[in-house]
């Protein structure tokens, strides 16, 4: 079951200047910054009551968010849904249609599971469904 909003991700081109203006200029509560190999991302969260904000950029020039910001100077790049059960939602959504860039959830930021929704199934929205691990 889809239980909260949990974050929503920007693509930066330059992480150090985006985590400067979040944490200095904007004063947010900043988590840290982790290498996500999975997702191929350099990653920086900041917490707010109810969501947080996702800095995503490249991890050594590749990947996805690489291809993203080819074609943009950075931009929202997709929100997440925090789930209790992510295995019974991707069960479920199938079922429906949905299509998910993977072909199971996978480990993503902080160890939690994760996985994509095929843009194309949500108006053009990436939408990620995230179940935490029970250490976050
Ligand atoms: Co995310």
């Amino acid at each position: 079951m889809i239980i909260a909003l949990d974050h929503i991700a920007i693509a930066v081109p330059d992480l150090c200047k985006a985590v400067n203006r979040f944490l200095v200029d904007f004063g947010l509560d900043f988590e840290g910054i982790e290498e996500v190999k999975s997702a191929q991302t350099m990653t920086a969260f900041f917490s707010l009551s109810t969501t947080n904000i996702e800095l995503v950029s490249p991890l050594h020039g590749g990947g996805p968010i690489a291809k993203y910001l080819e074609k943009r100077p950075g931009g929202i790049h997709h929100i997440c849904f925090r789930t209790d059960n992510i295995a019974e939602d991707v069960e479920r959504l199938k079922a429906k249609g949905y299509q998910f860039l993977s072909d199971a959830p996978y480990t993503g930021a902080h160890g939690s599971i994760v996985i994509f929704i095929h843009p194309k199934n949500c108006d053009g929205v990436l939408i990620e469904l995230s179940q935490p691990s029970a250490a976050h």
